[in-house]
């Protein structure tokens, strides 16, 4: 059955002009077999009339230009908890500004202070107005009260401008609400580390060595793994990407730091997933003072081994628990990664060639090949996302096994 069969979705739409895109939203939420119910601002109404929802979703829908005022009370709350599901595409700055803080001054922001419903929003607006540090504030105060995001995706805004500010494509959104609505809580109970992100390995005061990881891949498996129920802790190195918000974030600096936040951790997990990207190496001496450039002369720096954080949680892996690596590669991926899995004591290993576009560091997609002592499972092209519910159903696997 569809996870959108008997579901009610209500759609907030603000005053952007991406509302002409959530149209279509509206018509592939019911065709799916949704009870779609629309709820206009008074601006957004100047961009699509309410009798263009009203024929989509086959509901009246409902604009702040009440013709009887008194209905207004019965009917945010009814939405309210009607609800399985709250989007709001397009989301302007506004909008996310009043959830934010918490403002009811008009349908739309009355209805959704109300809700119990899980919310996805689906923001459009001026570059500008994307990146200034009050939206990215407000951003970050839904994320971590649970609220979900989809977009801005980057490209021509309507304004002229180019950059971050277009509001997701329907499709794109109708297949993150089906994931919210199909949400398992398979990982009630059970505590889970997650590694992400690079090290950085300190020559003197202004000098590191480092790599490209964003931290994306590991920020999809936490994401996911606490939307599924789980205790989710993460353990962070630099990174580029938006943090998850979830139970406990490390932050650590060098391979070193990971070790210790990891080995002192571990004990307490039921799973640990490490997608992190440690240096294998630090140099042999670590300056105080920054290095002076030598006029003509070489500079020979030496390299020591770091310690292999994976292999030390395989040492002292505990009953019951699952173990899962990555292994990111740039030749021989399958047979360097079966001896990675043998070598740290995993359960499971995460192949990814890094050379192949659209896979490993820094972009949103990856191309993995799962791997147990049982066998591989080589998939496709994938959203990061994807992947890390991927990598959470056969790690259930395993542990059911
Ligand atoms: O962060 P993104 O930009 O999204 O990029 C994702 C990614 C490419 C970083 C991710 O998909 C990935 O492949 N992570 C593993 C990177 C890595 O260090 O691979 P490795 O083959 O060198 O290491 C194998 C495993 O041992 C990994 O689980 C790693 O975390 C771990 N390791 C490595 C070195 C070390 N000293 N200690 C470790 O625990």
């Amino acid at each position: 059955m569809s996870a959108f069969q008997g579901k009610t979705v209500v759609v907030g739409v603000t005053g952007g002009i991406a509302a002409y895109k959530t149209c279509t939203l509206v018509s592939t939420l019911r065709k799916r077999g949704a009870l779609v119910h629309v709820v206009m601002t008074r601006n957004a109404t100047q961009f699509v009339t309410p009798l263009t929802f009203e024929t989509l979703s086959n509901h009246p829908a409902v604009t702040d230009t009440f013709a009887r005022p008194e209905t207004w009370e019965v009917e945010h709350v009814a939405l309210a908890k009607a609800a399985d599901l709250f989007v709001i595409a397009p989301a302007t700055a506004n909008i996310i500004a009043k959830l934010a803080c918490g403002i009811a001054d008009d349908m739309l922001s009355t209805t959704c202070l109300a809700t119990k419903a899980p919310m996805l929003i689906a923001p459009a607006m001026n570059t500008g107005m994307w990146t200034a540090e009050a939206t990215q504030n407000n951003v970050e105060t839904l994320r971590r009260r649970g609220v979900h995001f989809i977009g801005p995706e980057g490209g021509l805004l309507a304004c002229g401008d180019t950059g971050a500010g277009r509001m997701s494509e329907p499709e794109d959104i109708a297949e993150e609400i089906e994931r919210l609505l199909s949400g398992r809580r398979d990982l009630q109970g059970l505590r889970v580390m997650i590694t992400a992100g690079a090290t950085r390995e300190r020559l003197d005061p202004v000098r590191f060595m480092t790599n490209d990881s964003s931290g994306k891949m590991g920020f999809a498996i936490a994401e996911a793994a606490r939307e599924r129920g789980g205790e989710v802790i993460l353990v962070k190195g630099h990174t580029t990407a938006a943090v998850p918000s979830v139970s406990r974030v490390i932050e650590v600096d060098s391979t070193r730091d990971l070790y210790s936040a990891v080995t002192e951790t571990a004990g307490e997990c039921d799973i640990i997933i490490q997608a992190a990207a440690p240096a294998d190496y630090r140099f042999a001496e670590s300056h105080e003072e920054k290095l002076k450039k030598q006029d003509g002369q070489e500079l020979v720096l030496r390299m020591v081994e770091n310690p292999d954080v994976a292999a030390a949680v395989g040492k002292m892996k505990k009953p019951g628990q699952t173990l899962v690596g990555f292994a990111a590669e740039t030749q021989s991926l399958e047979a360097n990664a079966k001896a990675k899995l043998s070598k740290k004591n995993l359960d499971l290993i995460v192949a990814n060639d890094v050379t192949v576009p659209g896979a490993g560091f820094n972009v949103d997609t990856n191309i993995a090949t799962l791997i147990t002592a049982e066998g591989e499972e080589p998939l496709p092209m994938m959203s990061k996302r994807e992947l890390a519910d991927r990598i959470l159903d056969k790690v259930l696997a395993l542990r059911d096994a």
